[in-house]
């Protein structure tokens, strides 16, 4: 059955490991998963006293049409990108309603650093759970010295990440299988 799913690559940087991150992930998804991109880069920092911008309307849209979201994320000093957070935010205050909760989500994260983004990992998955959304919890995909395992264009040198990145998507596929039979 035809599955969307929403990607939200947080770092807004060219030559991003996370953005190889998901063009990797993106080819593991079975034939009849639909990508988006998520458009976050255009979001104004929240702000409850504006008038929302037509690019929050968009975005909107792109979150309620979506059956999952699958997150790929940096580590900022030990938490998420702050570009990442406003977006969680923005749709959290989506004014029919937050389109976030009951809906599947995957987290996948990238860094330079020794610990691949697990510190990052633990607080999107917090918030990500603290918005309701249906977290498939495993396996957790961490890329750690990113800079030597992704090449631009869908390539990871590292056959154990691509072996759970495989049995992550599978297990999206699943998850979200079952919620659209009910
Ligand atoms: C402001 C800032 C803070 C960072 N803090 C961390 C950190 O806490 N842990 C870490 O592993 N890497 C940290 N990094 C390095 C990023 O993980 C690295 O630049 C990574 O490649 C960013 O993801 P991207 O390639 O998708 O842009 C930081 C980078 C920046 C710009």
């Amino acid at each position: 059955m035809r599955q969307e799913w929403l990607a939200f690559i947080g770092s807004l940087r060219k030559g991003s490991y996370n953005r190889a991150l998901f063009d990797v992930f993106s080819g593991m998804a079975p034939a009849d998963v639909v990508w988006h991109e998520a458009e976050i880069r255009a979001l104004p920092f929240y702000n409850p006293d504006m008038a929302p911008p037509p690019e929050a309307d968009h975005f909107w849209q792109q979150v309620r049409s979506a059956d999952a979201l699958v997150f790929f994320t940096p580590e900022y000093n030990g938490s998420i990108p702050a570009v990442l957070k406003n977006a969680i935010d923005w749709a959290s205050r989506d004014p029919q309603g937050s389109p976030l909760v009951g809906k599947p989500a995957v987290v996948l994260g990238a860094s330079q650093g020794l610990f691949g983004t697990l510190r990052s990992q633990l607080h999107l998955r917090q918030i990500l759970s603290f918005v309701g959304m249906e977290l498939v919890q495993r396996p957790e995909v961490l890329v750690s010295e990113a800079h030597l395992k992704l090449e631009p264009r869908g390539q990871l040198n590292d056959p154990v990440a691509v072996r759970l990145m495989k049995t992550l998507a599978q297990n999206l596929y699943e998850r979200v299988g079952r919620m659209l039979a009910v």
